[in-house]
């Protein structure tokens, strides 16, 4: 560690700049081994900030020379970080010219300038500029950019960065140049270029307005076969933000590029998107139905983080779930209205709700807890979390329900009405969305809703309904609370919409009408809680019906409603709104699996579901209305994390133990339906990954595991026989990753030969094999044989620590995806996690500290594992020279 790299940054010593910087000239020598890069900029002092040195930031660069308006100059170094004094004083601009050499090819940690398969890329968020040249790299400080690069002209055909192409020639030796003029004023962060072998698959589009663009998305000349899907996304999101939002592309040329070492997802440089090719590369018989969707949803983000983000941004960084929670809000509502259908639709919101419970759930009840917009952090990147992401994208959902979906498009209007051009905050957003809906509920409860922004944790919202037969009335006693998390003892009451309805014995919506209105509505309503305790009477209810509440997942919080199992039935049998029927399902898995891991008997082992659960699914399964993908969600069973995040103390074996149980009884009872509904769906044709082909694919893949897993109780060959022809002749990768799946994860002795053949075939495709090398790290453990799997997959020729997707498709499958095979009473999965913690930090601390965060949940873990645990992370915590990535993750774990 550095001195001055230790320092926590808080979110109240947030202090404007003390220098503006406005126009920025940077000319790279490109060299893997040495690059030159002369950076020219423009400067003025910021009259509203009392004079003082001009400091600019910097991070493992070599300085060579620093001239002010042409001269040579004085400067010290405070630690990376560059001091001017004797700068002229008053308010003119100044030119300032700083020469710096940095070296990509040994830049491991992926951030700034690196290489990639003999190519340049950048990655400057957060705070990543600073490896490239000395600067204000903080996002409140926007400039204009013209970036010259200069290249071996055979090795580096391709030269590009932000904004448009202004000039290109020739040099002597066999280089080439190009000028790129960005004249959109942006943030550092934004900043990138790209330099290599690529090739492009190009669009020119007319959006409504008429404005014509030229789209472009390049890849490595061997993938050009794999960008159909990725920039038929990318139109889908162009003109989605125009129609949905009014919000048009604001350039002439909007690129794409693919790397395959990439720290993150995807990064949304203005006008150069940088994504990790897991999200660009897709065709049938290397990407899945899921990996499709990841496809067109994390170009979308990218895309619309051109407007909220891009053109709005941050003020600090303590404000990025403005950018971040919006942005996925966004992309959230473009898939589910390309998907289109009402049931796709409610499809989309459960897998949301899925991944927003076991990740973000988890976080925000563990260690790492923070408020969406945090107070502190001693590193940024380890705030990209899924509390900024989708929690924030969870409360922008939040003022949409409040004020509807009109409401909240004149919100945004005013919001770039107001910001555009500008860096402002979270309380900004809020001010645009209250000051555009006068009168609302929103605009009413403004200050008690930004406790969002600013308290931490799940709050907890319990009902209780009481019917009254002889009165008519239903009353619905409603209680919210809030978990104390590290630095937030106590909360206040948060405003929570709950949308709601009753549910009568017909199976239909019963009216609604509280004591105190006129009359009474149809359907759902949403009630707005802001109290500790509510107490809502609904009158003329003729039957005790069954409450339906938080409809469409209405807010981010954990529901604790006791309805008997016959309750919960009928509400997977009937409500009207397919979010709450699919959850009625899960609640009733959990109280089933809840009640067999406290048994603690092995009997609890036997038969966990009883016949009335079993035919409830059955129903569902065979069903002649129901989509295939909602049957899909409905049949699967809840995670076991999710399921360990309902526990006060954790036993991953027990959990593990219950879940395959309730597995295997699922599997047995239902496969004569099972092998029904396979029939039904097992063959979509020719591939397309539109909603409905991609759901029949999920139930058939379901079914398919499911019938495996039955076989392999009583020996059948039949179905594992199909699984393993399956694996050899899909069409598909969705069908053959699934059946692989099946084989695997029922542990069943073609397995091993399903894998080989599926490693021949795509042992030269990296993202086909990625997923090869994790199937085989998050299969169920049985009797501790996974450990020893990973720890020979990690000697496999193929495998590499420094290449992020792989070493993430081995390491954090098993140790975040795996919790069985992870927690093992010999502590062995733990010793495993150190080391490799440790090793990773050596030379990327971003991906080390993910890594890191898989112990969160050490605390409530049961003994052995507890003690167990507390030792690694000792272990990890002491080791010296740690990065500041990982020490904050351990040191919060042990706090
Ligand atoms: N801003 C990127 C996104 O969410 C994520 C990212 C953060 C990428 C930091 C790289 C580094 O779109
Ligand atoms: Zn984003």
């Amino acid at each position: 560690m550095r001195a001055g790299q230790s320092a926590v940054t808080r979110r109240l010593d947030y202090a404007p700049p003390a220098f503006w910087i406005d126009s920025v000239e940077l000319t790279f020598d490109l060299d893997p081994a040495k690059t030159r890069v002369l950076n020219r900029m423009r400067l003025r002092r910021n009259p509203d900030v009392p004079a003082q040195p001009l400091r600019l930031d910097g991070d493992e660069l070599n300085l060579s020379r620093v001239m002010l308006a042409g001269q040579g100059c004085s400067f010290r170094m405070d630690g990376e970080t560059l001091v001017l004094e004797n700068l002229p004083e008053g308010n003119a601009p100044f030119e300032l010219e700083i020469f710096t050499t940095c070296y990509p090819e040994k830049n491991s940690k992926l951030m700034g300038l690196f290489m990639s398969g003999g190519d340049f890329f950048t990655q400057c968020e957060a705070e990543g500029f600073r490896r490239i040249t000395y600067f204000l790299d903080r996002p409140d400080v926007m400039a204009t950019y013209t970036v010259t690069l200069r290249a071996d002209k055979a090795r580096y055909p391709v030269l590009l960065s932000n904004g448009n192409l202004t000039d290109e020639g020739e040099l002597p030796d066999g280089r080439h140049f190009a000028t790129w003029h960005d004249p959109h004023n942006k943030p550092s962060y934004l900043f990138a270029l790209v330099a290599g072998k690529l090739v492009a698959r190009e669009q020119r589009i007319a959006t409504r307005s008429g404005s014509e663009h030229l789209l472009q998305v390049y890849v490595r000349p061997g993938d050009l076969d794999k960008t159909e899907h990725a920039m038929n996304s990318l139109i889908h999101s162009v003109l989605w933000d125009e129609a949905r939002f009014g919000l048009p592309l604001d350039l002439e040329r909007f690129m794409i590029v693919a790397t395959s070492d990439f720290n993150a997802g995807a990064m949304e440089n203005k006008g150069l998107n940088i994504f990790n090719t897991k999200y660009v590369l897709a065709k049938p018989s290397t990407a899945t139905d899921g990996d499709y969707d990841a496809v067109e949803s994390v170009i979308g983000h990218e895309y619309f983080h051109n407007w909220t983000g891009n053109r709005v941004t941050c003020r600090d960084w303590f404000q990025l779930s403005l950018k971040e929670g919006l942005t996925v809000f966004r992309d959230q509502e473009f898939s589910m209205d390309l998907a289109g259908t009402p049931s796709a639709r409610a499809v989309k919101r459960i897998e949301n709700v899925i991944d927003l419970r076991s990740a973000q759930f988890p976080e925000d009840a563990g260690p790492m807890a923070h408020p969406v917009r945090p107070d502190e952090y001693l590193e940024i990147s380890n705030f990209y979390t899924t509390t900024i992401y989708e929690k924030g994208a969870e409360v922008v959902r939040m003022y949409q329900t409040l004020i509807g979906r009109e409401g909240f498009r004149k919100g945004i209007d005013l919001y770039f009405q107001r910001h555009d051009g500008q860096a402002v905050t979270c309380d900004d957003f809020a001010q645009a969305m209250a000051d555009a809906n006068e009168g609302s509920d929103l605009a009413r409860l403004l200050p008690q809703f930004k406790r969002w922004y600013s308290q931490a944790g799940t709050p907890v919202v319990k009902a209780q309904g009481r019917y009254d037969a002889a009165a008519r009335t239903y009353t619905l006693t409603v209680s919210q609370s809030c978990p104390a998390t590290p630095g937030q003892p106590r909360k206040e009451p948060f405003v929570i919409p709950v949308q709601m309805g009753l549910v009568g014995a017909d199976g239909r919506d019963v009216p609604l009408q509280l004591d105190h209105w006129q009359q009474a509505v149809q359907g759902s309503h949403t009630v707005v809680l802001t109290e500790g305790e509510t107490t809502l009477t609904f009158i003329h209810v003729d039957a005790e019906p069954v409450p339906s509440l938080l409809r469409g997942f209405s807010a981010p919080v954990e529901l604790d409603i006791d309805l008997a199992p016959a309750q919960l039935m009928h509400l997977l049998a009937h409500d009207s709104d397919p979010f709450n029927r699919w959850e009625a399902g899960q609640q009733l898995a959990l109280q089933t699996a809840i009640e067999k891991i406290e048994s603690g008997a092995d009997t609890a082992l036997a038969q966990p579901l009883n016949d009335a659960h079993l035919q409830a699914l059955r129903a569902v399964l065979r069903h002649p209305q129901l989509d295939a993908a909602f049957k899909a969600l409905v049949l699967t069973l809840p995670d076991e994390d999710y399921i360990a995040d309902q526990l006060d103390t954790v036993d991953p074996q027990r959990i593990h133990a219950v879940c395959e149980a309730m597995a295997r009884q699922l599997a047995t009872e239902l496969r004569a339906d099972w092998a029904w509904a396979y029939e039904q769906c097992h063959d979509t044709g020719a591939y397309t990954p539109d909603p409905v082909s991609s759901g029949k694919r999920s139930l058939a893949g379901l079914a398919l595991h499911m019938l495996c897993l039955a076989a392999q109780q009583d020996g059948d060959a039949v179905w594992p026989g199909k699984a393993y022809q399956r694996v050899k002749d899909a069409g598909n990768m969705t069908d053959r990753l699934n059946a692989l799946h099946a084989l695997v994860y029922s542990g069943h002795e073609l397995a091993g030969r399903a894998l080989e053949r599926f490693y021949t075939l795509f042992k030269d495709e990296p993202l086909a094999l990625d997923k090869w090398f994790a199937l085989q790290s998050h299969a169920p453990d049985r009797g501790g044989h996974i450990l020893p799997a990973v720890r020979q997959l990690m000697k496999h020729p193929d495998f590499s620590l420094r290449n992020p997707n792989r070493a993430r498709s081995v390491l954090s499958a098993f140790c975040h995806g795996n919790p069985a095979g992870f927690h093992r009473r010999d502590a062995a999965g733990y010793v495993f996690w150190a080391d490799q913690v440790l090793a990773l930090d050596a030379f990327n601390p971003q991906v080390a500290a993910r890594l890191a965060r898989a112990m969160d949940a050490w605390a409530r873990l049961a003994e052995p594992y507890r003690a167990a645990a507390r030792a690694a992370i000792e272990r990890v915590a002491a080791h010296a020279g740690l990065s500041n990535d990982v020490r904050e993750v351990v040191t919060r774990a042990l706090t």
